[in-house]
């Protein structure tokens, strides 16, 4: 297995005036995602994902539970860092606005190995080429970019340190739908080129069923459902079928 988690649970605690009040976010969570598998979670706004996906990408630590990749535990730094990438949702926070296309994507590159500047513009240069842009935008900042333009500038810094598997958190859901689609078939020919595995986090079903081949269900901090994308007409989960029958 690429990926094994188990047993992750995560608390908040809030302060509401003089009072502190804990916020369960996510509740004993479980799954494993196989080697050159697109797996899918599926959930409603607030249910937990992105917490899910920070843990998994080690940026933040569960209060218990295990998360290991390529049977290694993800919080040894150097270990993280090569093997998993993450692309959230909005680029505009993601990325620094004050970075050029080039420093954003040589950032993560020159965090392990020193390369001399003629070689690290060839590897932007290729990076920029492999996600379908033109090296000409390596001067620009993120403002002047289109999202569809600056969504493929983070797909480029997630691939430049050669992952095992990338987190897409809402990845896709700020475009348009033929911009979606194209990033998604994007994606879908790196998976091949680079041997990627990819953890799909959306809130559409529609599309997790496009690039996917496995959904995790998730509701109220916790996966209540599991299935492929061609068995999906037989879940039982009423959460599930509700949001089945409500696009297909
Ligand atoms: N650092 C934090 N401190 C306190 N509460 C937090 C923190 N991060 C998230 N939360 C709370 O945890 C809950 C889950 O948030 P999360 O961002 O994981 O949801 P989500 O499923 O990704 O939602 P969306 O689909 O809207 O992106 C929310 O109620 C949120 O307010
Ligand atoms: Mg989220």
């Amino acid at each position: 297995m690429l990926l094994q988690v188990e047993g992750v649970c995560k608390t908040y605690t809030q302060s509401k005036g003089w009072r502190r009040q804990k916020q369960t976010v996510l509740n004993n969570v479980s799954f494993n995602l196989a080697k050159g598998e697109s797996l899918g979670l599926v959930g409603e706004s607030g249910s937990g994902k992105s917490t899910l996906a920070r843990i998994i990408s080690g940026i933040e630590k569960p209060d218990s539970g295990s998360v290991l990749l390529n049977g290694k535990s993800l919080y040894q730094r150097q270990h993280r860092y090569q093997k998993l990438s993450i692309v959230f949702q909005d680029y505009t926070t993601s990325v620094n606005p004050t970075m050029t296309v080039f420093a954003t994507i040589s950032e993560p590159l020159s965090q392990h190995n020193y390369l001399p500047p003629l070689l690290m513009r060839d590897q932007v240069a290729g990076l920029l080429q492999k996600v379908g842009l033109s090296p000409d935008l390596m001067g620009r900042y993120p403002h002047e970019l289109s999202g569809g333009q600056a969504q493929r500038v983070c797909i480029a810094r997630a691939l430049a340190t050669h992952p095992a598997l990338i987190i897409l958190d809402e990845a896709v859901s700020s475009l348009d739908i033929p911009t979606q689609v194209q990033v998604l078939d994007l994606l879908e020919e790196l998976k091949q080129e680079f041997d990627l595995s990819y953890f799909f986090i959306t809130h559409n079903i529609q599309t997790l069923c496009y690039f996917c081949q496995r959904v995790l269900f998730f509701k109220q901090n916790a996966i209540v459902a599991q299935s492929t994308v061609k068995d999906l007409h037989s879940v039982k989960h009423p959460y599930a079928q509700a949001l089945l029958n409500s696009v297909f």
